[in-house]
Order: C-alpha cells, then sequence, then structure tokens
C-alpha cells in the first residue's frame, strides 16, 4: 500500500530561542530539516512527502531545501497552523482534497516532526511492519529516568512503574481512514490539550496504538543543548 510522510516543520521553536527557527539552524552545513527529508526520500518504503512549513516560507522551502538537496518524493508544500495538531489537519486536508498528485485514500501516513533528524531506515522499517499489523503505531524508547507524576504545588503524588513508560518519538503511523477520522473528529470537539497524534487516535475512537522501538539518537531538537548532540551524532554518522 502507498505510504505518505507528514514532515513537520511549522514550529516557531519558541524553547530554542534563537532568531532562526530551530527547524532552519545548520548542523554540519545542512539544515535540521534536510536530514529527516533525506531519509523519506531515500527510504523504499515512503512514496511521497508532504512538507508543512510556516506561512511565508513555502518558496524558501522549495528553493533552500527541495530544490537545494534533489528531495524528488516532496509532492506537496503547504502552510501550517498555529498548533501542531493544525499542522497534522492540514495535511490530512491536503491528502483528502487531492492536493496530492495521486490522493492517499487506503494507505499509510508517516506524520514525523521536521525537528527529529536521526529517525533512519530501521524504524521507519520496524514501523511499517506494526502498521500494516495494528493500523496505527507510535515509535519511542523506555524511559531510562524514573517519572513521577506531580500535584498542583509541585510534591510527588504518583510514581508509575518505569518498565511501563516510554518516551514517544515519531514517526507516528496510521491507516490514511484510521488517523482522518480521529483528526476530523477532533476538530469538532473544543480543548483537549493535544501533544502527539496517538492521543488524537486514543482519545477519538479509543483505537489501540502499537508502540514500538525507535532510538536513543532519534531525539527532538528543543532546547539550546540538543544542538552540540545533534552535531556529535552527524559527525559519528559520517565517519560509519
Ligand atoms: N510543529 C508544526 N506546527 C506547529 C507546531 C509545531 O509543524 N504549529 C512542528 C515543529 O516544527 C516540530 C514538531 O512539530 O518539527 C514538534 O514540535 P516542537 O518540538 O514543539 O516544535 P516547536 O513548536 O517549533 O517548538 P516550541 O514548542 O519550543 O515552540
Ligand atoms: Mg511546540
Amino acid at each position: 500500500k502507498r505510504c505518505t510522510a507528514i514532515v513537520l516543520a511549522a514550529g516557531q521553536g519558541s524553547r530554542m530561542g534563537t532568531k532562526i527557527q530551530k527547524q532552519y539552524l545548520e548542523i554540519e552545513g545542512k539544515p535540521v530539516l534536510y536530514y529527516s527529508l533525506a531519509v523519506f526520500e531515500q527510504s523504499d518504503i515512503i512514496d511521497d512527502i508532504i512538507l508543512v512549513v510556516g506561512e511565508g516560507q513555502v518558496d524558501y522551502c522549495r528553493r533552500e531545501i527541495v530544490e537545494r538537496f534533489g528531495f524528488a518524493k516532496v509532492d506537496t508544500i503547504t502552510v501550517g497552523g498555529s498548533e501542531r495538531y493544525e499542522s497534522v489537519y492540514r495535511a490530512l486536508r491536503v491528502m483528502e482534497d487531492n492536493g496530492l498528485k495521486t490522493p492517499n485514500q487506503d494507505g499509510y501516513v508517516f506524520i514525523h516532526d521536521g525537528a527529529r533528524p536521526f529517525v533512519d531506515e530501521q524504524i521507519l522499517a520496524r514501523a511499517y511492519e506494526a502498521v500494516k499489523k495494528h493500523g496505527a503505531c507510535v515509535v519511542g524508547m523506555p524511559s531510562k529516568d524514573t517519572i513521577k507524576v506531580a500535584d498542583e504545588n509541585s510534591f510527588a503524588k504518583e510514581t508509575p512503574d518505569r518498565k511501563y513508560l516510554w518516551m514517544i518519538q515519531t514517526p507516528q503511523v496510521f491507516e490514511v481512514s484510521l488517523i482522518k477520522e480521529a483528526y476530523f473528529r477532533l476538530m469538532g470537539e473544543p480543548c483537549i490539550q493535544v501533544t502527539d497524534d496517538a492521543m488524537v487516535a486514543e482519545q477519538m475512537l479509543h483505537a489501540p496504538i502499537k508502540l514500538v522501538e525507535g532510538s536513543y539518537e532519534n531525539i527532538k531538537i528543543t532546547t539550546p543543548e540538543d544542538l552540540p548532540i545533534a552535531e556529535l551524532f552527524v559527525g559519528l554518522r559520517k565517519r560509519n
């Protein structure tokens, strides 16, 4: 079945605090966004890519990312919204409205943070196997730290058993019909705090979501201390 990747790059990067948004910062001479697009471009699993960028960045991205690096699988560059879930919703609408050269109605969609440059082909392959079997999966890793739930005054309330705690990453991969249904319902409901796509499928459809192993390198570039780590990972990969 057809596999479309939605790569999200419409965020403001407020926690990074740099003048240039974090997805455009360069690591070893290439923008953060380049690295994940290159993995999807080179993967045999992925057929096409929808790139979601900020208002006014479409032309810049077409020129400086898609054309510069020859990403032929990028079918559409679309404008995102002010929250991540709105950016995802807009990309799903593009799939719905024949915004793609060939619409993807009954295949799979890989939703990925453009701020996660270290996704790799093995992760895509594990997620692809899981989505074929279960219809929905997200990649993540077992938490290395103990996680506590706090009360309003920052006192520890609960300590969930670490063996059941996963740090969730992207890609999050779904049957197209399932995730469209979930997001279209979400837009009809007011005020639900959404931090990832699986949550939408869980809450709107009570869909079972399989957890798949990502990697500890598959970090999201979020705060300034992530940048030297990213430089290191790129350097290590170049040497291998
Ligand atoms: N994203 C998006 N549209 C938004 C918000 C986020 O496409 N309205 C994307 C970001 O570009 C990023 C991914 O979703 O690739 C994960 O979001 P996050 O790490 O929170 O990025 P930002 O929202 O840019 O950062 P911050 O929350 O610090 O402002
Ligand atoms: Mg954000």
